[in-house]
C-alpha cells in the first residue's frame, strides 16, 4: 500500500516536472514581444564602446545581456522598451547583432548610429547625415586583366548580391543597391533636427564596408560612382538583414573626420551624436505612442 501510494506520487512529480520542464523550454523559445501585451522595443545599435555607452547611460531600468560578443542594454526610455546594442566595429558584427536582436526581441524599429568619414566636401566634423539611403560599398567585380597587367581599382564595378540567388557573374548584379531608410523614422528624425546645434543634420547617402578609405580619389570615385555622403563600416549590413525580416531601418551617422575637406578625427562627435539619436527616439515613441 505505501509503496503504491510512493509509486503514486513520484509519477504525479514525474508528470508535474515534464510540464514545468516543457514551460520553461517553451519560454526560451519565445520572442519577448510574444507575452501579452508587451510593446516591440526599438535597438540603437553603436559599434565601438564611445558609440553605445553614452546612450545605454541614459536608459532607466537597465539590464545588461550578453550573447557572444554582443552587449543588449535592455531598459526604458519614457516608459517605453529601448534596447541599445554595442555591436561591436565591421560588416560581420553588425550583420549577427542585428539577426539576434530581430530573433530574441521582435524590434519594431532599428537605429544603427554612430561614427563616419566624410565623402561630400560640404560636409564638415559634427555634421549628421540621416540615411535616406544606405549602400554597401565593399560588394565589387573586377574587370579581366591577364598577369602582368595589374590592377585598376577605378574599373571596378558594383555588384549587387542580393539581385539574384544566382550567381553574381551574371549580369543583374551590375548594380547598386540602395537601402531606404523608414519613412517614420526619418520623419522623427527630422523633427527634432533643432535640436542639434553643434552642426548641421542632413538627409544623403551612407556607404559600408570593412574598409576604412583615406585616399581622397578613391574617396571622390565611391562619391562618384555610389553618391556616398560619408563612408563607415557597418549600416548597409544592418540595413540588408532589416530588409530580410522586414523592419524598419535608419542608419544615422556624424562625420568624425572628412579627408575631402581636411577635417580630422574628433571622438567628441561620437556621444554628440548619440545626444542627437536619444532626441530621435523620444519623438518616435511618441509617434508610436499617438498611432
Ligand atoms: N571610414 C570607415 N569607417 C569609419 N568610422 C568612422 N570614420 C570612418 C571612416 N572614415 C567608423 C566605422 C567603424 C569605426 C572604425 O568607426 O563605422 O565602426
Amino acid at each position: 500500500m505505501k509503496n503504491k501510494m510512493f509509486k503514486k506520487i513520484a509519477s504525479v512529480a514525474a508528470i508535474s516536472g515534464m510540464f514545468v520542464m516543457l514551460a520553461g523550454c517553451n519560454s526560451s523559445l519565445l520572442k519577448e514581444t510574444e507575452v501579452e501585451g508587451a510593446q516591440r522595443p526599438i535597438i540603437i545599435q553603436g559599434p565601438m564602446p564611445i558609440e553605445a555607452e553614452y546612450f545605454a547611460g541614459k536608459l532607466e531600468k537597465v539590464k545588461v545581456e550578453k550573447s557572444g560578443k554582443f552587449v543588449f542594454y535592455k531598459g526604458k526610455l519614457n516608459n517605453y522598451p529601448v534596447i541599445v546594442t554595442k555591436t561591436g566595429k565591421g560588416m560581420e558584427n553588425a550583420a549577427a547583432a542585428t539577426a539576434l536582436a530581430i530573433e530574441k526581441y521582435d524590434p519594431i524599429a532599428i537605429i544603427n548610429q554612430g561614427t563616419s568619414g566624410g565623402h561630400n566636401p560640404e560636409l564638415n566634423v559634427f555634421d549628421i547625415v540621416l540615411g535616406e539611403r544606405t549602400t554597401n560599398i565593399g560588394s565589387l567585380k573586377t574587370t579581366h586583366m591577364d598577369e602582368g597587367q595589374g590592377m585598376d581599382p577605378a574599373s571596378w564595378i558594383p555588384m549587387d548580391l542580393m539581385a539574384s540567388e544566382g550567381s553574381g557573374s551574371d549580369d543583374s548584379a551590375n548594380q547598386v543597391r540602395y537601402y531606404y531608410g523608414d519613412k517614420d523614422l526619418l520623419t522623427a528624425a527630422n523633427a527634432v533636427k533643432d535640436t542639434y546645434t553643434k552642426g548641421k543634420v542632413v538627409e544623403g547617402t551612407i556607404g559600408s564596408a570593412d574598409f576604412w578609405n583615406s585616399e581622397v580619389d578613391r574617396i571622390k570615385w565611391i562619391h562618384e560612382i555610389y553618391d556616398t555622403d560619408v563612408e563607415e563600416m557597418e549600416g548597409a549590413s544592418v540595413a540588408q538583414i532589416a530588409d530580410a525580416y522586414d523592419v524598419a531601418f535608419l542608419g544615422i551617422r556624424i562625420l568624425s573626420n572628412n579627408k575631402t575637406n581636411g577635417g580630422t578625427y574628433d571622438p567628441g562627435t561620437a556621444p554628440a551624436n548619440q545626444a542627437y539619436v536619444y532626441e530621435v527616439v523620444k519623438e518616435y515613441i511618441s509617434m508610436i505612442k499617438n498611432k
